[in-house]
């Protein structure tokens, strides 16, 4: 492959993915909004750009074969603020994508495209959309966007819907943690499989208590290796009992199931900033 693009690059889950990304084309361009994104790896160029403009993502996206789209808001916040990056910025990566013939788009959704699915019921990848706020609709516009553009347009699209990439640090996360190691093995089988047309696959580890099955997109051969069930007995021990009528403990979509919509969900679950520096 000649050239992948990386939006969101500057972000936490982007740090991790950018120096195995420049190992799997001859050009990466990492991009984000932030004015730099430190020490570039080899192979690897940085383009700022701002994802709610078409124009400046249209030329971002010139002569790339693939778009790893990970740049967004990443937490449960006004529709205005939602708006531009989320899903303005969805649109003007696959309208980019196609003016400038580029071949399949893998994009980090996320578990709040279904959040109010109550955790008892292990759902599919082919559940209806059931979305815990503004920023799960977000998502769920962008996989329903990536999903008419496939059928439409022949940009292929891998959705994942990413669970919670961060320490364990709380007791939902002991089914929910997809760790650095798994995402990355995640985007490159996203990526070096032939074929995927439109595909939507859960991210996250192999941990005992994973609610989700991913057994409707096993043709990527995604074979996640870390487990979190290793910090359940203190994670559990720490928090004491939960409540089960509270929908942070029984819906996917933890806290951001539970904080009206609009506030922030990421504030009650103390996310350690551990980017990799370079
Ligand atoms: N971390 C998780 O557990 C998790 C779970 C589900 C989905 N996701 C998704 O994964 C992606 C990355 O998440 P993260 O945790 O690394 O978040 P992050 O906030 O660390 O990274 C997101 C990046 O997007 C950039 N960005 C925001 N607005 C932009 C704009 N208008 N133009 C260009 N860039 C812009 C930010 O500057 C930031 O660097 C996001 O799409 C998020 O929704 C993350």
């Amino acid at each position: 492959m000649k050239k992948i693009v990386l939006t969101g690059a500057a972000g936490r889950l982007g740090s991790y993915l950018r120096e195995p990304l420049t190992k799997l084309a001859d050009e990466l361009v990492s991009s984000d909004i932030a004015e730099d994104i430190g020490k570039l790896y080899p192979g690897e160029r940085y383009i700022r750009a701002d994802l709610a403009d078409l124009d400046q993502i249209t030329a971002l996206l010139d002569g790339a074969d693939m778009v790893v789209h990970f740049g967004a808001v990443p937490d449960e916040a006004p529709f205005e603020t939602i708006l531009g990056p989320n899903i303005i910025g969805a649109y003007n990566i696959w309208e980019s994508a196609y003016r400038n013939g580029v071949r399949r788009v893998v994009y980090a959704s996320s578990i709040h495209a279904v959040g109010m699915y109550p955790k008892t019921e292990r759902i599919g990848t082919d559940v209806a959309h059931r979305p815990d706020g503004f920023y799960g609709l977000a998502k769920c516009f962008a996989e329903d966007l990536a999903r008419l553009y496939w059928d439409r347009r022949d940009i292929e699209a891998v959705c994942l819907r990413i669970l919670s990439a961060a320490k364990v640090s709380n007791p939902r996360a002991v089914s929910s943690w997809l760790s650095y190691d798994d995402l990355i093995h995640l985007v490159e089988r996203a990526i070096d499989t032939p074929v995927t047309g439109f595909t939507v696959v859960y991210g996250v580890s192999n941990n005992d208590r994973a609610p989700v099955d991913n057994s409707a997109a096993g043709f990527l051969g995604y074979r996640p290796k870390d487990n979190a069930e290793q910090f359940a007995a203190k994670v559990f021990a720490e928090a004491g009992p939960l409540d089960p009528t509270d929908p942070a403990h029984m819906c996917h979509g933890g806290p951001f199931a539970s904080v009206p919509i609009g506030q922030s969900g990421q504030a009650l679950m103390n996310i350690a900033d551990d980017r990799k520096k370079t």
